[in-house]
């Protein structure tokens, strides 16, 4: 596949590049400089802004999909740079007819500008920041629960299936129900007052809550985590230092001081 990758350069997206050049696809990275990218048969680099209309589109045409790991030029600073150019992004894929785009977006998503999961959850207040850009990025993007659909059967039976965003309503989740799909993750309509209406729509449509939708396996075991989650991604002295120093010293911490930093509950199944 032909890939059209922006933010290759940074710390998300140097991970994706790597991935992607290593199962073979052509990437066609837009950076402004493009002497950070290692050279590689499979890279073609687009010099450029990401800001830059036709600089975008070369990137973009001809792409199967478009994978986009931009951030912010300081998160510290509010600004609207990385939503603009998402949002040419994705004008640029409905030019060239491209409907997959995959993005990378963060905690504290759908924060306002009052601050929302941000101040709910003890967020650091930077996140802030992101959060509205990546919020914004929300409305630029279409969500559609089909892709859910057109994934299903690439999924092995043995999974656990979860289908993100999109749950409008009642019918929805019997939708996605009717087809195998074994749990919901409701994002925008679960914000603020409208989590418990949200849950009612699931719970009206038959879908028992929380830990009974594990119900149709023979073993679960649940483990709560303390943010953050030890890393199966990274490897090498890096994985060591993040697992061992980083993640290891938070989950020393006592949890009355670190349980506002939020928590993961993970549970391992087998059907
Ligand atoms: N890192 C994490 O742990 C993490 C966790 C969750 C979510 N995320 C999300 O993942 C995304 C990437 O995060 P990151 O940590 O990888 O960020 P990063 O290291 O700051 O990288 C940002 C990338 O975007 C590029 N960029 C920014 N503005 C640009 C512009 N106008 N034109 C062209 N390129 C531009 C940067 O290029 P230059 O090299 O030219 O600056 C760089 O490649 C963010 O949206 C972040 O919220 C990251």
């Amino acid at each position: 596949m032909v890939i059209a990758l922006f933010g290759a350069t940074g710390r998300a997206g140097r991970l994706v590049l790597e991935r992607l050049l290593a199962r073979g696809d052509h990437v066609r990275a837009l950076a402004r400089d493009p002497g950070k990218l290692v050279p590689h048969p499979g890279l073609a680099v687009v010099e450029g802004d990401a800001r830059d209309v036709p600089a975008v589109r070369r990137a973009v045409d001809g792409a199967d999909a478009i994978v986009c790991c931009l951030g912010m030029q300081d998160i510290a600073v509010p600004a609207t740079d990385f939503s603009e150019s998402v949002r040419g992004i994705v004008e640029a894929a409905r030019a060239a007819g491209i409907r997959r785009v995959v993005a990378i977006a963060s905690a504290g998503v759908l924060a306002d500008a009052r601050g929302g999961l941000r101040n709910q959850h003890g967020l650091p207040a930077a996140f802030a920041n992101i959060a509205a850009e990546h919020t914004r990025n929300l409305r630029t993007f279409e969500v559609t629960l089909d892709t859910t659909l057109g994934l299903l059967p690439r999924v092995p039976a043995d999974r656990l299936l979860v289908t993100e965003s999109g749950i409008a309503g009642r019918a929805d989740v019997q939708r996605m129900r009717a087809a195998g799909v074994h749990a919901f993750l409701v994002g925008e309509a679960a914000m603020e007052q409208r989590i418990t209406r949200a849950k009612a729509k699931v719970a009206e449509a038959g879908v028992p809550p929380d830990r009974a939708v594990l119900g149709g396996f023979s073993q679960v075991r649940l483990v709560p985590e303390r943010f953050p989650v030890k890393s199966r991604l990274h490897g090498g002295w890096k994985g060591t230092l993040y697992n061992t120093f980083f993640v290891g010293t938070f989950n020393a911490l006592p949890r009355p001081l670190v349980r506002r930093f939020g928590w993961h509950l993970l549970a391992f199944c087998t059907r």
